[in-house]
């Protein structure tokens, strides 16, 4: 059986955590492989709606195991938070499995992170300040403290003591506060250790043995690809890698391992945060789309920032990532819609571009060219076949997956498991042309 990777092939927020619940029914794992507890995954099913923001959204399933993989910088007291939460709501955890070798968020990383935000004044890049920067720039400076560390606690004494005095420095000089306590965030962390202990262990192990059983397994991507530290909207952008390429690096499962890549896109663009989003709408139209589609961040609560579906961001997405399908989420949200527009390209200087730009002054000048295409006056939300939809809502996926450059395999029309209509099966549609 094959490894799936689905990824988030906008700026977050597609509706990944459905997407992953639903596939996750027929698999034998599923591993979170970036982010942290920055992300937000809404999963709704038939034991009620919950909010994810570590734990992989394929823990409703007893049969599957879940992991929290390398890539993921783990803030321990959200994901003791999150557990307790489940638990109380009779979801068994037992199956959650944390990578030994996965970062941990600490105390002076959010510290940073508010502190950093602050000193970038009206550049502020608008992040979850959940210290998700501070702690990933701390794992390639090679100060980070690991899930694994807990599991010993004389060295992880010994590393907090020689990590937290050079945080005290820049704490006490450069953002003149107090400085933190090596004692205290020992005492904080072990009893930490001592909940977390029986869900840390070696995920390679795991995932390989499963892999050799030809089993199911999916990569679950957090954030969105142009989000990506390199590909995004550099520096409006988070600190690790949503696309592809990560998957296999932050879950230890090499590319060639990876048998379909799966990008999901919402039926328009939404953005929370700072930074570029050229198909952004400002009028009337955004403000009916975030309020039909109850566009407010699952993290932050902040009202997402929307716009037409960007042709020209959606090709490059499918191309870094190697998209082998694609799945639209949210085309409900435009029943009743009287006509839609989709961006085909981007005018830059008087000409039209079709490749989307590195720089983030170019990009603030790119006007969106827009195509228009029909709505549809008719509620999509029941329908379960293609030929249920209407035919202008078919019009407007084929144009999407024309875009994109690859075969779109669903389409969700509701938030529900039941909600995906099946468009081009994920094992016999051809690849396309990216
Ligand atoms: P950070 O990841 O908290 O450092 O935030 C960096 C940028 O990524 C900000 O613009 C955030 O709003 C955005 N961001 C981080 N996580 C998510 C997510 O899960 N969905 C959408 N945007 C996100």
């Amino acid at each position: 059986m094959p490894v799936i990777a689905i990824i988030g092939a906008q700026w977050g927020d597609e509706g990944k955590g459905k997407v992953v619940d639903m596939l996750a029914e027929k698999s034998a794992m599923v591993i979170r492989f970036a982010g942290g507890d920055n992300a937000g995954h809404t999963v709704i099913n038939p034991k009620g709606t919950f909010k994810l923001h570590l734990i992989p959204s394929g823990i409703f399933y007893p049969n599957v195991n879940c992991i929290i993989g390398n890539g993921v910088v783990v803030n321990p007291e959200s994901l003791i938070n999150e557990l307790e939460n489940l638990e109380k709501r009779g979801i068994d955890t037992g199956r959650l499995i944390i990578s030994d070798r996965a970062h941990l968020i600490m105390p002076y990383h959010t510290l940073l992170d508010e502190f950093e935000e602050r000193s970038r004044g009206r550049k502020a890049i608008g992040t979850t300040l959940r210290g998700i920067g501070p702690a990933f720039t701390d794992k390639v400076a090679r100060m980070g403290i690991r899930a694994g560390d807990l599991l010993d606690k004389r060295s992880l004494r010994h590393r907090l003591k020689k990590v937290i005095g050079i945080k005290n420095t820049l704490l006490t000089r450069i953002h003149e506060t107090e400085p933190l306590s090596v004692e205290e965030i020992y005492r904080q962390y072990s009893s930490y250790a001592d909940k977390l202990k029986p869900y840390i262990g070696d995920t390679v192990e795991m995932v390989h043995d499963s892999l050799n059983s030809g089993e199911l397994i999916l990569l679950e991507g957090a954030q969105g690809t142009m989000l990506d530290l390199d590909f995004g909207t550099y520096p409006f952008a988070t600190s690790s890698s949503p696309i592809s390429g990560n998957a296999s690096i932050g879950s230890g499962l090499a590319p060639n391992r990876i048998d379909r890549i799966i990008g999901v896109y919402k039926a328009y663009c939404t953005r929370v945060g700072s930074g570029p989003l050229p198909t952004e709408l400002h009028d009337e139209m955004g403000h009916r789309i975030r309020e039909q589609a109850q566009e407010y961040g699952t993290t932050t609560g902040r009202p997402r920032r929307c716009g037409w579906f960007d042709g020209v961001a959606a090709r490059f997405s499918a191309r870094i990532n190697g998209f082998t399908g694609a799945i639209v989420t949210r085309i409900d949200v435009f029943d009743g819609f009287e006509s839609l527009k989709v961006c085909v390209a981007y005018r830059l200087g008087g000409k039209e571009i079709t490749r989307f730009p590195a720089s983030i002054s170019e990009l603030e000048r790119c006007e969106p060219v827009y195509e228009e295409m029909p709505g549809w006056n008719q509620d999509t939300t029941g329908a379960r076949n293609w030929e249920d939809l209407p035919l202008e809502a078919q019009n407007y996926i084929n144009r999407l997956s024309n875009l994109m450059g690859c075969p779109v395999n669903f389409a969700c029309i509701g938030p529900e498991r039941a909600q995906t209509i099946e468009v081009n099966p994920v094992f016999k549609a051809k690849p396309g042309q990216l």
